[in-house]
């Protein structure tokens, strides 16, 4: 009864940010992702009667109560489903820091998910891998799927689960992520969808993100780069609005963020094709297209405050996989 599973991040054109049902991870509003072919989780499930409780390790460590409490539940609601009350060893390995806005939660509840329903001898298809990985973690719902993603909110349960748009094949975007910082994250982004209903412009952000669906949707069918990344800016600027008129306030940028922003536009205005999105971190995603990534990547490492570059291309849905981690 031992599953292994890779799942990897995603970066979001259209974000997610607030619930209609907490406990339920039901969003407020649908998104629209890209999954990375980097920022990669490994994860093994072995669920035995030889243990007397769940055993688990991310990166070599145990993790902090309420990270491990989150995966519990997890590993709860699929063993009830399954109808196998076992306690399980988890080992799970990411290769990329954690906690730091580079979505740790996407690849590894989608890689929990996986892993632990092939343990559990379920048979699933990905639309049910979605719905269940999205109690884990919201964003991992679409990182279920490879390439372009649409997770539609759904009022209920069954309903908000995510499905492709189109694959990894059908466009090379490039998404060159300015490492700012590598320390976690002060307020993470569960307690953070609490808040966005505290925002007085939250409503305001709803009717704009119905539009900007279509169009982002739209701009990935029709691979119109300028119309995705001019979108995709702007709602990055309406999350962090959000965020930052909550009360309590969330202020994820620091200087070297803001830095990046504004390069980013600099570089725009010298006819470079590239645009920001920034998740619930100071990280910031630069998507570019191939030609001006080799450019992008030597000019942020000159960018005061960036640490590091990560250059990810689309990457591939969470994938079963022969070699277990124990
Ligand atoms: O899945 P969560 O709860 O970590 O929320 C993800 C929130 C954002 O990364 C800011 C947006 C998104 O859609 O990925």
């Amino acid at each position: 009864m031992k599953g292994t599973a890779v799942a990897r991040a995603n970066i979001a054109f259209i974000k997610y940010w607030g619930n209609l049902n907490d406990d339920l991870r039901l969003p407020m509003n649908g998104s629209i992702s890209m999954t990375l072919d980097r920022l990669r989780t490994v994860t093994t499930v072995e669920f035995s009667p030889a243990l007397a409780e769940d055993e688990i390790e991310v990166d070599g460590e145990e993790p902090s109560p309420a990270a491990k409490a989150r995966i519990v539940a997890h590993l709860d609601r699929l063993r009830t489903l399954a109808g196998k009350p076992l306690k399980a060893q988890v080992v799970s390995v990411n290769d990329f820091p954690t906690g730091v806005g580079l979505a740790s939660s996407a690849s590894g509840f989608a890689a929990l998910t996986l892993a632990a329903a092939a343990a559990l001898e379920m048979e699933l298809e990905d639309r049910e891998l979605s719905l269940l990985a999205r109690l884990g973690s919201g964003s991992a719902t679409r990182s279920i799927w490879g390439g372009y993603v649409e997770w539609v909110a759904g009022a209920k349960h069954e309903d908000s689960f995510a499905s492709q748009i189109a694959p990894p094949e059908h466009w090379e975007i490039c998404d060159c992520i300015a490492l700012v910082s590598t320390e976690a994250k002060e307020v993470a982004s569960s307690e953070g969808h609490k808040l966005a209903q505290s925002s007085p412009l939250y409503s305001a952000r709803l009717s704009q993100v119905r539009e900007d669906l279509d169009r982002v949707r739209e701009a990935i069918l029709i691979r119109d780069f300028e119309s995705l990344g001019s979108v995709a800016e702007r709602e990055t600027l309406s999350l962090h609005a959000i965020m930052m008129t909550s009360q309590p306030s969330l202020l994820y940028w620091t200087p070297a963020t803001v830095r990046v922003m504004k390069e980013v536009r600099n570089w725009r205005e010298e006819g470079r094709s590239v645009y920001f999105t920034i998740d619930a971190g100071p990280n910031v995603h630069l998507l570019t297209l191939p030609p001006y990534v080799g450019e992008i990547e030597r000019a942020l490492g000159e960018v005061e405050g960036v640490k590091q570059v990560i250059v990810c291309r689309p990457g591939q849905g969470a994938r079963l996989i022969e070699e277990h981690l124990f």
